[in-house]
This record gives C-alpha cells, sequence and structure tokens, in this order.
C-alpha cells in the first residue's frame, strides 16, 4: 500500500532544497522505489538554462545512481517563490520519457499536489500514452 500523503509531504521537503536563481519556481519530487525507499529530488537550475535538471529527473538520477531501478510511485510539487495559490504541477515531457524508461505504463502512479491535503493520482499511462520505449527498438 502506498502511503500517497507521506509521499506529497516528502516531495514539499525536497522543494525546499530548488536552485532556481532564474525561474524563481520551485519543484520537488518524491520517487518511491520498491525498496521501499523514498528519492529526493528538488530542480537545480544553471545560468546557462540548458543544463537545468528537473526535480523529478534529479530524484530519478539519484536512485538509479545508487542501484535502484524498479519503482512505484512518484510526487510532484511545484510553484513560484511567491505564489499565494499552488497549482498541480504536472512533469514536463522530457521527465515523462525518463519515467517511461524506468516505470511500469499500468502501475506506476504519479501523484500531483495543490498542498499536502490535495493531490491527484494518475498512471503514467495517462500522461504519456503511445510512448516510445525500449519495446519499440526491439521491432
Ligand atoms: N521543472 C521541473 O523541475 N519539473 C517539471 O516537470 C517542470 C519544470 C523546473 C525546471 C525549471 O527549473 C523550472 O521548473 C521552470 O521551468
Amino acid at each position: 500500500m502506498i502511503d500517497a500523503k507521506l509521499l506529497v509531504e516528502k516531495a514539499y521537503e525536497a522543494q525546499k532544497f530548488a536552485y532556481t536563481p532564474y525561474s524563481g519556481f520551485n519543484v520537488g519530487a518524491a520517487l518511491l522505489g520498491t525498496n521501499g525507499k523514498i528519492y529526493l529530488g528538488c530542480n537545480i537550475e544553471n545560468a546557462a538554462f540548458s543544463p537545468t535538471n528537473c526535480a523529478e529527473r534529479t530524484a530519478f538520477f539519484k536512485a538509479i545512481s545508487e542501484g535502484q531501478r524498479e519503482f512505484l510511485a512518484i510526487a510532484i510539487v511545484g510553484n513560484k517563490d511567491d505564489a499565494e495559490n499552488t497549482e498541480y504541477c504536472a512533469p514536463c515531457g522530457v521527465c515523462r520519457q525518463v519515467l517511461a524508461e524506468f516505470c511500469d505504463p499500468k502501475t506506476f502512479k504519479i501523484y500531483l499536489a495543490k498542498n499536502k491535503d490535495d493531490f491527484k493520482e494518475y498512471l503514467l499511462e495517462e500522461l504519456l500514452p503511445l510512448g516510445f520505449t525500449s519495446k519499440d527498438l526491439d521491432r
């Protein structure tokens, strides 16, 4: 059983570390591995812009670089420094593609939160229909 509320709380913890001097848009992600561990990620910007890494990919790359390759769910939160209202923050296309590399589209869950008590749940297949994966390379 996935503790979605805990995962959302962890995403808010990760968001505190976002390095966003250029956009002021702070994203936090909490990724749950099948090993029960939660990997935190924040976005990390750069003066050259394109080296910027999204929160979701930070979390994935941390986990994978520590030997964990199987995942159950991710929670994502994002808003501007001075935002009065937090909106749901959906993962960008590049992050969806990274999710598709490691996660089962039919079971992997994505929680998008507005606050600690208000979040929506999606399956990866809903956010990335007809995704390109390693299976396509076998045909
Ligand atoms: N960002 C993320 O961290 N995740 C997403 O899925 C969307 C965008 C970051 C990248 C950049 O630092 C800031 O949000 C504005 O695009």
